[in-house]
């Protein structure tokens, strides 16, 4: 007799179950993005529903990430951000996807919780307290240059550009994301920093997957650095590029569209505890962690 979905329990992620979760990303047409599954089940925490009726490598059913941020974390976070959340698409509209939520909003204390939305998931949201905070346009495609070049100059990271890295992003987000900031190195494919006469301009990531490089964080001091940093990443990229940018930014949206990219979708960003998002929406151009991965 399979035990009923409802008394499944949820249990805490670890690195063994990278495989698992990047299947379930891929079953439900998200990027696999093994490698930012690691880097948010390093930096953060991970939950899982397993179901133990199911074949070997299909029982991982649900799960969701809650990264912390803020003086206390992870006891006392002042601020968290909730994403993969994901149920097997056999097991929906059960009330998994609604407990799992749950289960990350408990354990995120008296934190401000935020995310991307996708569609379907932000009724599941709207119902649990959160309230929509802005927007974001996916973009997707070959990056194709064309107009003038962006005249900022971009290189690799180095060790030594981290304490910068990590100032110039705690103003943007307005939390310490150390704990993450500190693993792009290692786990990015490229990351990349614009510079000017002043010091650090911005900075970007990417992350190859199948059939896309998600670019994310985008960080820049203004929509020129912004394009520079794109370009640069989509520099001898073999495949096409994602990246979600909130709306307000819509030069930045227009310039993409004449690079070879096409709006493909779009999220709604939502807040819970707090009407708005900390730190500095001009220089938060795309996220770490999209509203499909
Ligand atoms: C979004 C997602 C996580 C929702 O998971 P889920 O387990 O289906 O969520 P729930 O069952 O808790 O709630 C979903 C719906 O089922 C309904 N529902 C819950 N239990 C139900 C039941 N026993 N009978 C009928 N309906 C039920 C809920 O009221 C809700 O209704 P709505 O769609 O009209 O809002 C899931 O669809 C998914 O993985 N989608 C793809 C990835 C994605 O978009 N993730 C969200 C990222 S923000």
């Amino acid at each position: 007799m399979p035990m009923p979905l409802a008394e499944l329990p949820v249990r805490r992620l670890t690195l063994r179950d990278l495989a698992a979760c990047a299947d379930l990303s891929e079953e439900r047409g998200w990027p696999r993005t093994e490698r930012k599954w690691g880097l948010l089940l390093t930096a953060g925490t991970g939950y899982g529903i397993d179901d133990p009726d199911a074949p070997e490598g299909k029982r991982l059913i649900a799960t969701c990430t809650l990264t912390s941020y803020g003086t206390g974390a992870p006891h006392d976070p002042s601020y968290a951000v909730l994403g993969m959340l994901l149920v097997a698409a056999r097991h929906e509209r059960q009330g998994l996807g609604r407990r799992m939520a749950q289960h990350a909003l408990a354990a995120a204390g008296s934190a401000q919780v935020s995310l991307y939305a996708t569609a379907s998931g932000e009724g599941l949201y709207r119902r649990l307290g959160f309230t929509a905070a802005g927007r974001a346009d996916t973009f997707r495609g070959h990056f194709r240059p064309s107009g003038p070049p962006p005249t900022i100059a971009t290189r690799p990271v180095t060790p030594d550009d981290l304490p910068a890295i990590i100032r110039l992003d705690t103003e943007t987000f307005g939390h310490d994301r150390t704990a993450v900031i500190a693993r792009l190195p290692a786990l990015a494919d490229r990351f990349r920093v614009a510079e000017g006469q002043d010091g650090l301009l911005g900075y970007a990531a990417a992350w190859p997957d199948r059939d896309a490089d998600t670019v994310g964080p985008l960080v820049a001091r203004d929509t020129e650095t912004a394009k520079a940093l794109l370009a640069s990443l989509a520099t001898g990229a073999g495949h096409p590029l994602r990246l979600d940018v909130d709306t307000q930014h819509t030069e930045l949206g227009d310039w993409l569209s004449t690079q070879g990219l096409t709006r493909t979708a779009s999220s709604t960003t939502m807040s819970y505890g707090a009407p708005v998002l900390p730190g500095d929406p001009h220089r938060r151009f795309a996220p770490l962690a999209t509203a499909t991965g």
